[in-house]
């Protein structure tokens, strides 16, 4: 049994990673500062939910903030920081792209700097599959993270060699994961998942970028937390791409899919490609299979029924959370 402290704890897949750590008997304290970038009634969902646990603490505190921060190590001892705590998302980082580097970069120097002085050993950090762009795919992480086509990506590339610096510098063991298009229950309302879903069945127009031809790695949340918690393994420092690692869905797919799954049909209103997007994600996955011993279990159909049956359950609130996120 550890004490781990886990950052983004209401976020999508700290959220859910939180909940496995907690059944698994380990003490969570999670922190999160619950911003607006999408509706606080989703991160408190997930939060009500985690709050049963006696095992578990909550500190609503800002990575940003370095006094903060230092507290919480003054007050509990960490075996481990899985640091999920970040401005995600593509799009978003166009419009305010300091907040993505305060957060993402400046935020976590606070967490390694509290690492260090208070000698915590191991930093699981979330990366993402975005820091591949402009690579040749299936990606895998020898290739190059160099030309990032958006300030999101550019703050995690600047995240995982801070992180690199800290690991030189005071021995920290690092696990970088790099995530492949998350989705599944209580997933995030500014990705295609939770948004086609909700447009589907409350039968709204569909609105997207570019021709639907661009495809994703879709990952599902399962089996993204079960490789970050074997993130927590010591392994130096290493990078390691969590993705479905089969053959990725176009968003026309996609929307096939959850047609078959929602009995709807899909009105879509195409729109301009965004330059900040990338063509094609897909993971080679054999560095997670032979260092973690990692490999996703759950398909795309099964991964996305049992989100269609989540939004089914949910339809007393999740439109509203659906239509609060469009401007995202
Ligand atoms: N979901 C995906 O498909 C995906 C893909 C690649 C990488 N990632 C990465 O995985 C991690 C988790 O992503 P997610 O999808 O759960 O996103 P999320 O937005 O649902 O969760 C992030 C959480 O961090 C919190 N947070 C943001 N800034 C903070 C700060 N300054 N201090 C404290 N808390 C703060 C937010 O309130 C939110 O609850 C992120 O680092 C993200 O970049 C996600």
């Amino acid at each position: 049994m550890q004490n781990l402290l886990l950052t983004g704890i209401a976020g999508f897949i700290g959220a859910a990673t939180a909940e496995k750590l907690l059944e698994q008997g380990h003490h969570v304290i999670g922190v999160d500062n619950l911003n607006d970038y999408y509706p606080i009634e989703l991160k408190e969902f997930r939060l009500n939910r985690l709050l049963k646990n006696t095992n578990f603490t909550f500190y609503r505190a800002d990575i940003e903030n370095e006094t903060e921060i230092g507290e919480i190590f003054t007050r509990h001892r960490f075996q481990a920081v899985l640091n999920l705590a970040a401005r995600a998302g593509v799009r978003g980082s166009l419009l305010k792209p300091q907040e993505y580097f305060r957060t993402n970069s400046l935020g976590l120097i606070n967490v390694l700097e509290a690492m260090r002085k208070h000698k915590t050993g191991k930093l699981v950090l979330a990366s993402t599959s975005s820091l591949y762009a402009g690579e040749k795919s299936p990606f895998a992480e020898t290739q190059s993270s160099d030309t990032p086509f958006s300030p999101y990506a550019a703050s995690k590339k600047s995240a995982e060699t801070l992180a690199y610096t800290y690991h030189h510098l005071y021995g920290i063991d690092v696990s970088v994961l790099r995530y492949f298009t998350v989705y599944g229950p209580a997933g995030r309302p500014d990705m295609a998942p939770f948004r086609f879903i909700e447009w589907m069945l409350g039968e709204k127009p569909m609105k997207l970028f570019g021709d639907g031809n661009q495809s994703r790695d879709f990952t599902y949340i399962d089996d993204v937390v079960h490789g970050t918690i074997l993130g927590l393994k010591d392994l130096g420092y290493e990078m390691i791409n969590i993705g479905c690692g089969k053959n990725p869905l176009s968003i026309n797919d996609l929307l096939h899919l959850l047609e078959k799954l929602t009995g709807k049909k899909a009105k879509v209103q195409s729109g301009p490609e965004m330059l900040a997007d990338m063509r094609e994600t897909r993971a080679d996955i054999s560095k997670a299979q032979r260092i973690l011993g990692w490999k996703p279990e759950i398909s795309p159909a099964e991964g996305f029924q049992q989100t269609v049956q989540w939004h089914r359950e949910n339809r007393d609130w999740l439109p509203a959370i659906a239509s609060a996120s469009e401007r995202i």
